[in-house]
């Protein structure tokens, strides 16, 4: 098994996990070309990056970060603003996927006394779950964190992701508050601190 920075071509691979792994969340609602997109401009971007871990050529778990997440939305909307359009073409005529993107876009707005890296996203292949392959790769995260002169960073996670949350308690993570973007789910904020 190898811990590394992924490459463009690792995109798909790491979209399809997110699919399968991530039960709740808007990205997850989405179709999967767009979240290859999303992670594709993540691998490409100076403002963020994604680890994975490999058997061989196959992805089974990653996790993604950014340094800055409006300078992260800016240069996505900026690279991929037709692509993205086109594959959300269907959904943009439903009010509350509307919503929910907007509600997604700006809760860094609304969140504004919050530090601008955040860890975005995480999951493992189940099949691979339970052998210390996340604990790996937040070591290899919190080493490209510390490269890109990160202090502090956030995560948002929702509140029922109960793997997920006993994960970033276990791991040094300090709850912040509790935020609801969308309505009435209820997510929370964790800090990490690697000063
Ligand atoms: C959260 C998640 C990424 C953790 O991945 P993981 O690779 O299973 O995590 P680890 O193996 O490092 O740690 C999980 C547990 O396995 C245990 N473990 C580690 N190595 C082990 C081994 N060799 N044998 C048995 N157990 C082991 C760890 O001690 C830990 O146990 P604990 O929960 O009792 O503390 C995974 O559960 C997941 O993908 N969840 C769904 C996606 C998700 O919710 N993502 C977050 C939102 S973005």
């Amino acid at each position: 098994m190898i811990f590394c920075l992924a490459k463009k071509e690792d995109a798909l691979q790491i979209a399809n996990i997110h699919k399968k792994e991530i039960s709740e969340g808007f990205l997850s609602s989405l179709h999967v070309y767009f979240l290859k997109s999303l992670y594709e401009a993540i691998i490409v971007s100076s403002t963020s990056f994604c680890i994975v871990a490999k058997e061989g050529d196959t992805v089974v778990g990653f996790i993604s970060g950014v340094t800055d997440i409006n300078k992260f939305y800016t240069y996505f909307f900026k690279a991929y603003f037709f692509q993205s359009i086109m594959l959300l073409f269907k959904k943009m005529f439903s009010i509350s996927f509307a919503k929910k993107a907007f509600e997604t876009i700006l809760y860094p707005v609304k969140e504004r006394d919050l530090p601008p890296a955040e860890l975005l996203t995480m999951a493992v292949s189940t099949q691979f779950q339970r052998q210390g392959i996340a604990g790996k790769m937040f070591l290899e995260f919190l080493t490209q964190m510390k490269k890109r002169n990160v202090a502090v960073f956030k995560v948002l996670v929702g509140d029922e992701l109960a793997d997920a949350i006993h994960f970033y308690e276990k791991n040094g993570f300090v709850s912040l508050k509790e935020t609801s973007i969308h309505n009435n789910k209820k997510s929370r904020i964790y800090i990490y601190n690697l000063l």
